[in-house]
């Protein structure tokens, strides 16, 4: 190459690499996973991301009739996080694709009995497996997914339920229990994997108008979603190990 010609292409060559990296930052602000996307919070959170301009991979049991999560645009994935097989699967189709936003959301309420002889044991192991295992596996699974993202961020829906230190009312054992744990299991993940620099944060999405508690809310899964976005968005490192609400506030454990 003549030597007018080498500084040109240098240049021009920079100029392209350039735009790519521009033109990626527009297309999108991130990839964000979110587990039981097709109805209540879950699809909240998928339109909320999909209208900020994020990649979104929501999951449902049953794909075929997840409409509203398909109307978002998002990729719709088959997940059911108490069944292995189904993770596995999961991951698999997954395999390569980096995921900057993990977020744990797929639960179910179980049982409100506080009469000791109609305790349901079953439920409450049912209800353990879902709200705290299913994170576990879903987290397990997609760990390198997460590693290979830009923010590496975890964020499991809990409750003020899994809140010790606000249960002055009782009720619920199984439905406590298990956010307990998962807001123990998140503080492990974060002191163990703080190092690597994956964020792991828990989030009490409010009280929140869908099936889990027949519409008895007090703010819509509009509102929610969008609140959990607007602090889910702002999070980085050294939230690690928190526990927030959906409007940023702390809570206790
Ligand atoms: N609503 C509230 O006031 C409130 C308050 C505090 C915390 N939360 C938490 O917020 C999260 C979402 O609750 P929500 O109110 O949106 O509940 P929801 O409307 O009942 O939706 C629950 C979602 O979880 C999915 N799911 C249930 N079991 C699953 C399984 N085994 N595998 C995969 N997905 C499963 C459901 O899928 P299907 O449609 O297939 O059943 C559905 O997409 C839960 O973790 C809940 O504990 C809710």
């Amino acid at each position: 190459m003549n030597s007018f010609l080498k500084p040109v292409s240098v240049l021009l060559l920079s100029f392209v690499s350039l735009l790519s990296v521009d033109t990626f930052a527009a297309d999108s602000k991130g990839t964000v996973f979110i587990t039981g996307a097709n109805r209540g919070i879950g699809l909240s959170l998928a339109q909320n991301f999909a209208a900020a301009g994020f990649n979104v991979i929501g999951t449902a049991r049953k794909p075929e009739q997840a409409t509203a999560l398909k109307d978002t645009g998002a990729r719709v994935e088959q997940l059911d996080v108490t069944d292995q097989a189904s993770v596995d699967a999961m991951a698999q189709r997954m395999a390569e694709t980096p995921v900057d936003i993990l977020i744990n959301n797929a639960g179910i309420k179980g049982g409100e009995s506080k009469d000791m002889a109609a305790l349901d044991v079953e439920n409450m192991e049912w209800v353990l497996n879902v709200n705290t295992l299913g994170p576990v596996r879903v987290m397990k699974a997609l760990f390198p997914n997460v590693q290979s993202g830009e923010r590496k961020m975890v964020v499991n829906i809990s409750s003020t339920m899994g809140s010790i230190e606000r249960n002055t009312w009782g009720c619920c054992a199984g439905y406590r229990a298990s956010k307990s744990a998962l807001n123990s299991i998140n503080k492990t993940f974060a002191v163990d994997f703080g190092k690597q620099g994956v964020t792991f944060v828990v989030m009490h999405p409010g009280y929140v108008q869908t099936d889990m508690n027949e519409g008895q809310g007090n703010i819509t899964p509009a509102q929610s979603g969008a609140g959990l976005m607007n602090v889910i968005t702002g999070l980085d490192a050294s939230d690690n190990g928190k526990f927030y609400d959906w409007q940023g506030n702390d809570l206790p454990w």
